[in-house]
């Protein structure tokens, strides 16, 4: 025996992905990129690394065990604050659902959660219907659907006319200018703080708020019973302003309103556009997705039982989301030391969870570059395995909306299907571009090979 005091195992040293000297490897952090490049990393690193550059040190936690970690731990050991809140200010205000924690985080949640179900949408599927019908109508035999635009124009009209009883098309280029330059000035930080003092962005800044403003005007009005409506997020927020004037301002109000459009535009227009971008490139589907489509209207519009009983069309939608998953990682703070895998890593540290790397692994989902809809199917269910799928990210902070999108996403599907019978381009390679969710970029069309029933029958 020496007597030697046994010392405790050195700590584990956190390994660095490379990259050139200054801008290091933080330059590959680009939203259209970052699940591929977050995985590669995984693959190479293992579940903890560091991306560094230009002075910064970001931790990355990756693979399913970080999401279920994220799960378990988040709510003791994430703060949403430095991420989002930047993104608040721009509206006026501090806070947000999205950069609050702890007990604030769940008095925003319940007030504005209600209106992004899928059951809220379920009792509203004729107005979310009469969208998608309006701009169907406009289609002919030999016509090119320009896919983004056509997305973003439904989903945007189908969030006014649905979650706020109003209207956004006369300002869809306004919203859409100036939500995706704040998101990619102040939280992507993809563009140069200028590109707020350009005059089309002040433009698009006034006019976007006084459509909310407005709005909230008329709630004030016409309330529920006196409109003989049911009540929807503007209303819930007014209500919860009269129960609670201390807590809600009407700054909170304005951002809570605007937030649908926000939280709910680009992500499911692009996700939708990843959709119709599959089924251009996969007419293999083409014949179950229509008879199914042909099943929801057969009987005029859909009932809410037919959308829960879609199991072609669900399957396709959720492969879509595993391979283009429009929100690929969550960046958090970390409030105290945490041990993962291992590794330490101190208080204050930004860290990025990178909800979205087991959708492309091999162990989560076999041969995981390949399409293919049945991995959904019972008997398989691919992602039915802790931390494997998570394209609504992970946590206290996951998506509020996730019925809603996914709810529109089938009905408008659905629809598309029912109505045109729709041809790829064989030609087109996708390109995506991230402003800042990823989507199709503009040059990707389908072709309208013939219209199979009248856009407005879809109402009769
Ligand atoms: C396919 C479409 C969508 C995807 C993939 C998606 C994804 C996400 C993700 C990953 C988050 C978490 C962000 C974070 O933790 O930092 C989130 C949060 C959120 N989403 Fe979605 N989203 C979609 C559509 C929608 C829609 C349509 C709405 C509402 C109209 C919506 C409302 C929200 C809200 C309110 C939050 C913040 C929740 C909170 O902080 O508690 N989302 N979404």
């Amino acid at each position: 025996m020496t007597g030697a005091v046994p010392l405790s195992p050195a700590p584990r040293v956190i390994p660095s992905v490379p990259g050139p000297p200054v801008l290091g490897s933080l330059t590959q952090l680009w939203p259209h990129r970052l699940r591929t490049f977050l995985t590669r990393c995984h693959e190479t690193h293992g579940p903890v690394f560091h991306v560094t550059g230009l002075g910064r040190t970001i931790t990355v936690l990756a693979g399913p065990d970080a999401n279920v970690f994220a799960m378990k731990e988040g709510h003791r050991v994430f703060r949403s604050r430095e991420a989002w809140q930047p993104n608040d200010q721009a509206f006026g205000v501090n806070r947000s659902l999205i950069s609050v924690d702890g007990e604030e985080h769940r008095a925003f949640r319940r007030v504005e959660a209600r209106t992004y179900t899928r059951s809220y949408l379920l009792e509203r599927l004729r107005p979310a219907l009469a969208v998608v019908a309006e701009d169907l109508s406009a289609l002919r035999a030999g016509d090119a659907l320009p896919v983004a635009a056509f997305c973003k124009a439904v989903i945007t009209e189908q969030l006014a006319r649905v979650v706020v009883n109003g209207t956004a098309r006369p300002f869809l280029p306004d919203l859409l200018t100036f939500v995706q330059t704040t998101l990619m000035v102040r939280v992507t930080q993809q563009r140069p703080a200028l590109a707020e003092h350009l005059p089309a962005f002040r433009r698009a800044r006034t006019r976007s708020l006084r459509m909310v403003e407005d709005l909230i005007d008329e709630h004030r009005r016409h309330t529920p019973e006196t409109a003989g409506r049911a009540p929807d997020l503007i209303d819930d927020l007014l209500a919860a302003q009269a129960a609670d004037p201390a807590f809600w301002s009407d700054l909170d109000v304005r951002m809570a309103a605007i937030g649908a459009f926000v939280a709910g535009m680009d992500t499911a227009a692009n996700t939708l556009a990843f959709v119709l971008y599959r089924l251009g490139r996969h007419p293999e589907y083409a014949v179950d997705l229509m008879a199914e489509a042909d099943r929801v209207f057969a009987d005029g519009p859909p009932h809410p039982d037919v959308l829960a009983d879609l199991p072609h069309l669900h399957r396709f939608v959720l492969e879509c989301l595993r391979l283009h998953p429009i929100a690929p990682a969550l960046t958090r703070t970390l409030t105290q030391d945490v041990t993962f895998a291992g590794y330490t890593i101190p208080a204050g540290r930004q860290v990025i969870i990178a909800t979205t790397v087991p959708h492309g692994l091999p162990d989560c989902y076999p041969d995981p570059a390949h399409f293919d809809p049945d991995r959904f199917a019972p008997g398989r269910m691919e992602h039915r395995r802790p931390g494997v799928f998570a394209p609504y990210g992970v946590g206290t902070h996951v998506c509020a909306g996730s019925g809603m999108a996914e709810g529109l996403i089938l009905l408008n599907l659905a629809a598309i299907l029912r109505t045109l019978d729709l041809e790829g381009d064989p030609t087109y390679q996708l390109r995506e571009v991230a402003r800042p969710t990823a989507s199709p970029d503009d040059r990707l069309t389908l072709r309208v090979r013939s219209v199979r029933h009248r856009a407005v029958s879809l109402l009769a």
